[in-house]
């Protein structure tokens, strides 16, 4: 799931990482971070934010106060890049007043340009890729002695699992626990797997002692993250294409998706689980069920379509067709009546034309997904769809799909918003309503958002909320009462 160009500052007051102290005794030194794109970002970058404060840095919600500034990067489309870009150059004149002032830049674009980011924005220090975090100490000394850095290094097994991540931006309610990083799908216009490598998983134990830490500081809500979670397979360690060269009863006692989202659901019952994203070629009917076993797993699902015609989805190499993904959403209906589903489509795909358009549209009528997150396909450098084929439906057509699939969209999440109006849904309450201060805001757990009158109620609680009202992206009530969590 994407949001881009959502910038998270660093608030200084927030929770610190209590168990690695510095290696400093006195901090001096001031970081700033901001991060861009998806999820994954967000999470990484408060593994950034452990690693340099463990260097003796303190964190600043002010770039102005800052001795060093990173950008967790995204290259999902040419805009994410070019607002990067843009961000880089507002840096100049901070970078003119002092000259001891550091600018490195993480994430997939760093893993994308390389060095060619020190020739192309001048500004630039210091160059990290995605697996490369655990060189910043060194990188960081580099750079502070006056040479220029640049690891861009991807891993085969770094998980960062034995990092425990400052908590960054955090309403202390929610929080995101990485289970899997890269992704082996290949998908023709996606940038990913070149920028994250290949696809590996975390050890369950550090997941769950990542949880753990989280519940014993009162969080209510984890989302388990990956570029494709439903293929998360520990065996001990390794690429996931490795899987098939292990011996038999390594493979009996691995742990899938489903498994882990058990154990995880069993070892804290109090605790909403959710997991993004989806992949359907990878949800097995063994996770849907799993998720109607356990109440505390939240049910919706992110099930990015992309296409709704198989002339597309081959040519973007997704591996499932349209009737396919339809089977796959009837099973969700089937052990999940209530769960909520969400979508990725990219419009304008290479030769897509109109009766392909036309499918997509058909598609979303037939599923009438809760909420969506809807782009124009941009072409990335490197990639297949990029190398393959010309990106050749023009901009205006780009655009005007773009506007049918997002006032399609409007409608059926207006649909569904509207079926919640007269019933009783769970919400928590994760911080002050943006239009009003006297109301709070939460989610229920199909993930759509609810505002009511605060009343005696707090952040962190569980409350039962009726709803009197909609708009298609948000849900208005009134609290009854606590709910049994
Ligand atoms: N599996 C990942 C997908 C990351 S990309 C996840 O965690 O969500 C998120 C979405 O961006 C994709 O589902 C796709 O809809 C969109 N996207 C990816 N590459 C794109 C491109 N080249 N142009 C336009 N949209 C793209
Ligand atoms: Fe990208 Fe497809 Fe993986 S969209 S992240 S290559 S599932």
């Amino acid at each position: 799931m994407i949001c881009e160009s959502i910038i998270m500052n660093i608030d200084l007051a927030l929770e610190k990482n209590q168990t690695s102290k510095p290696k400093f005794s006195k901090k001096f030194k001031k970081f700033y971070i901001e991060s861009y794109g998806c999820q994954m970002n967000f999470a990484d970058s408060e593994v950034v934010a452990s690693i340099v404060e463990n260097e003796g840095y303190n964190s600043t919600s002010n770039a102005n106060d800052a001795d060093l500034i990173l950008l967790n990067t995204c290259s999902i489309r040419d805009k994410a890049e070019q607002t990067v870009r843009k961000r880089l150059k507002s840096f100049n004149k901070l970078k003119k007043e002092n000259k001891f002032l550091k600018v490195g830049v993480l994430g997939c674009m760093a893993e994308r340009l390389k060095t060619k980011f020190l020739e192309e924005e001048k500004i630039v220090d210091l160059v990290v890729g995605p697996d490369a975090y655990k060189d910043l100490p060194n990188l960081i000394r580099e750079v502070n002695d006056g040479k220029n850095a640049v690891n861009v290094i991807l891993s085969r097994d770094e998980t960062y699992g034995d990092i425990n991540p400052v908590r960054l931006s955090s309403n202390g309610v929610s929080a995101f626990v990485s289970i899997t990083r890269g992704c082996d799908n290949m998908c023709t216009f996606c940038v990913v797997p070149f920028t994250r490598g290949r696809e590996r998983s975390r050890d369950p134990k550090s997941i769950l002692n990542e949880i753990d830490d989280l519940v014993k500081k009162n969080y209510k809500e984890i989302t388990l993250l990956g570029q494709n979670v439903d293929s998360y397979l520990w065996y001990g360690g390794g690429l996931k294409k490795d899987f098939k060269k292990i011996s038999e009863f390594r493979k009996k006692t691995s742990v899938n998706f489903a498994k882990l989202l058990k154990v995880v659901a069993e070892s804290f019952p109090k605790t909403r689980i959710r997991f993004s994203t989806s992949n359907p070629q990878d949800m097995s009917l063994e996770v849907i069920k799993t998720m109607s076993q356990y109440k505390n797993v939240c049910n919706h699902i992110h099930l990015p379509v992309q296409s709704g015609s198989d002339k597309v989805l081959k040519a973007m190499n997704r591996q499932h067709t349209r009737s396919e993904y339809l089977n796959l959403i009837k099973s969700i209906k089937k052990f999940l009546p209530n769960c909520s589903i969400s979508q990725d489509i990219i419009t304008g795909f290479p030769n897509e034309s109109d009766e392909d358009h036309e499918l997509t549209l058909d598609l979303m009528n037939k599923v009438k997904y809760d909420f969506g997150y809807m782009f124009k396909y941009s072409k990335r450098p490197g990639t297949l769809a990029f190398k393959k084929y010309d990106d050749n439906i023009p901009e205006n057509i780009k655009q005007k799909r773009l506007q049918n699939i997002v006032e399609l969209q409007q409608k059926h999440s207006f649909y569904r918003t509207n079926q919640y109006v007269g019933t009783i849904v769970e919400v928590l309450i994760e911080k002050e309503s943006k239009k009003s201060s006297l109301q709070w805001s939460g989610r229920n757990e199909q993930n759509t958002v609810v505002v009511f009158d605060k009343g005696d109620y707090k952040v962190g609680e569980f409350v039962n909320v009726l709803i009197t009202n909609c708009t298609s992206a948000t849900l208005i009530g009134k609290a009854v009462n606590y709910s049994k969590n």
